[in-house]
């Protein structure tokens, strides 16, 4: 089915993820989205909360079954498919910042959930799970994030609409998708450089469970894992948090 071609729309839910992962079990199809206006419990990684307020956000899940067993570079193609869909919408530099942040002037403007889950080494379906600010004003985030995000509306200067948004993004998923499917590994890794929100050689931190390890970023392996040049030598990481070392 493409990717897209069924929405099933909520206004409330608990999140999109858990949802999109209960149907999954129940057989439903690759490319099936679930939608909602709201989410009491949305999800962010790490166990986060994903602040959800209602009408303000995007709250997307989409149901994948990919053939592909490795799906360690999926992460990055589907950034890279949620950052292309909202740099050409609204003519906006947009940045990656890895594994899983979309960035504008510095601030996040959206973040991507995926959760699999395998039949011994083949995988029986991935959701895809994003969230976007579209149109909140400062006031609408809590206190803690308003220093650290920004909305579609408040990058663009107008009223985002959610169906146009979605219209450019399922074409996007499509090609990424296709790309990941067919083993276009290097095509994603650089790509994913290209629009990193810092490049290669800058000095950075990575935060792992509360643990900072300095270095200078030298990139991404061919799984997806970050490059890290440290004193005591190279470290790849496939999780943390990263930052710019002040
Ligand atoms: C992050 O921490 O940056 C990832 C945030 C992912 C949030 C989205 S909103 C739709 C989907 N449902 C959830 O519960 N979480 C994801």
């Amino acid at each position: 089915m493409k990717i897209g071609g069924k929405i099933i729309h909520f206004s409330s839910l608990s999140s999109t993820n858990d949802v999109a992962r209960e149907l999954s079990l129940r057989g439903e199809e690759e490319g099936t989205v679930i939608l909602a206006d709201e989410q009491t419990k949305g999800r962010g990684t790490k166990g986060r909360a994903w602040y959800s307020a209602p009408s303000l956000g995007l709250y997307v899940s989409l149901i994948l079954r990919p053939s592909r067993p490795d799906l360690s570079l999926l992460p990055l193609a589907m950034g890279l498919a949620c950052r292309e869909a909202m740099a050409e919408t609204y003519n906006l530099k947009v940045h990656l910042k890895w594994p899983n942040d979309l960035i504008i002037d510095q601030k996040k403007v959206g973040g991507l959930l995926i959760e699999s889950s395998f039949s011994g080494s083949r995988p029986l379906y991935a959701i895809l799970g994003f969230g976007l600010n579209l149109n909140h004003e400062t006031e609408d985030f809590p206190e803690e994030l308003r220093e650290k995000a920004i909305s579609l509306r408040q990058a663009c200067g107008r009223k985002i609409n959610r169906e146009d948004i979605l219209n450019q993004l399922w074409p996007k998923i499509d090609f990424w998708y296709g790309m990941f499917l067919a083993g276009q590994d290097e095509r994603i890794i650089q790509s994913f450089e290209e629009h990193h929100l810092f490049p290669r050689g800058e000095k950075i931190l990575v935060d792992l469970n509360g643990q900072e390890i300095a270095g200078l970023f030298d990139g991404f392996s061919r799984n997806g894992a970050l490059i890290l040049l440290t004193s005591q030598g190279r470290h790849e990481f496939t999780t943390g948090e990263v930052s710019l070392k002040k």
